[in-house]
């Protein structure tokens, strides 16, 4: 039976790095503070022109080079994002001029911090009826647009990036053999963009103070391991693997202590945990396929290893898929 592949992945990051010694500046934190709390040492802030489109089709572009195809033989173009570059059109739409991707439908999905493992499940099953198709999937964000600069407790976290991968099919048994996604509206407050509702007719001009990130740090810090550590759980019981099965973890990347108590919760050694949030912050849906991409071109990845993604975010949202590469 045919599975969705990824035949080739990529990644885009903004010239600009900001350091903890930099924030230091900008608002009442240390390098010590970031670095103990969250592991972070730099992250990427865009500059001028480097729109979230672009970084999207900049990884993209690079993924479609590493499948050694042109993107004129995309069908399907999904982003994920949560700062897109416009509310309308998508974001995916932009990308599609960018890359003239002449045969593709394209649109974007929110599902914040998980949206791109949502899209990977998304076009694997547009791939299992499909198989002919070749679907380019993208999480990218200029979070710094969205973040508070005034707000110690989040704007030191976030960064800016886009990943990518290219997916087609196999029938060797290679590909992404099982998901598990996860959402509770429910608490939605505890992450969410400042803004005015769209359904709000009566909003004044001075009631618009920007849309902006606002935070729980310490409930989503612990819904986040608790999350995550079940759904890896559910997704391994249910295919009747154990972690020992599983060559590579790529969790979402959003504090090191969130991954290392994630990594003891399920019991992984270090060299089956991918971690690259010192050098990137949380860059929310961009984070999966940027660590993705490092972890291929470092070839931490060979064919029919075991792939693991894990992630959480706003929504809330929650997901883990599993692929043999
Ligand atoms: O992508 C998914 C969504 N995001 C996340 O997964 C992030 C989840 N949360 C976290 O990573 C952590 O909760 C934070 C890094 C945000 C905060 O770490 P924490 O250990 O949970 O700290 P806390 O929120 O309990 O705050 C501890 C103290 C507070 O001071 P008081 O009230 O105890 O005096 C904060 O005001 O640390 C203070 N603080 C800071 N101090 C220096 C918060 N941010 C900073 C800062 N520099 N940047």
């Amino acid at each position: 039976m045919c599975k969705a592949v990824i035949l080739g992945t990529g990644s885009c990051l903004p010239e600009r790095t900001l350091t903890n010694a930099e924030l230091e500046q900008m608002v009442e934190t240390s390098d010590q503070w970031i670095t103990s709390r969250t592991g972070i040492k730099t992250r990427r802030i865009s500059g001028a022109g480097e729109y979230n489109y672009r970084l999207a089709a900049g990884a993209g572009r690079k993924a479609l080079d590493n499948a050694g195809l042109t993107a004129a033989e995309l069908d399907m173009i999904i982003v994920a994002t949560l700062s897109p570059q416009k509310i309308m059109p998508s974001t995916a739409c932009f990308v599609q001029a960018e890359l003239g991707a002449d045969n593709a439908f394209a649109y974007d999905i929110n599902a914040a911090c998980t949206g791109f493992t949502y899209g990977l499940d998304l076009a694997s099953k547009y791939i299992a009826s499909q198989p002919e198709m070749k679907v380019l999937v993208i999480g990218s964000e200029t979070l710094s647009t969205r973040v508070d600069w005034e707000d110690r407790n989040t704007c030191v976290l976030f960064g800016d990036g886009a990943g990518a991968a290219v997916l087609g099919s196999r029938d060797d048994g290679r590909g992404i053999f099982g998901s598990k996604l996860r959402s509770d509206g429910r608490l939605w407050n505890l992450l969410h963009m400042d803004g005015p509702e769209s359904q709000n007719p009566a909003l004044q001009p001075e009631d618009w103070q920007g849309a902006l990130i606002r935070m729980n740090g310490s409930d989503i810090f612990k819904h986040a391991v608790r999350a995550m550590s079940g759904v890896v759980n559910d997704l391994l019981e249910q295919q009747g693997l154990s972690v020992a099965d599983v060559d590579l973890i790529i969790p979402h990347q959003a504090n090191i202590r969130i991954l290392r108590k994630l990594q003891s919760r399920l019991d992984v050694p270090d060299e089956k945990l991918f971690v690259n949030v010192d050098k990137y912050g949380n860059t929310s849906a961009a984070s999966i396929p940027i660590a993705l991409d490092e972890a291929n071109q470092q070839g931490r990845i060979k064919e029919n290893d075991v792939v693991l993604l894990c992630t959480f975010g706003a929504g809330l949202t929650w997901a883990s898929l599993l692929m043999r590469w």
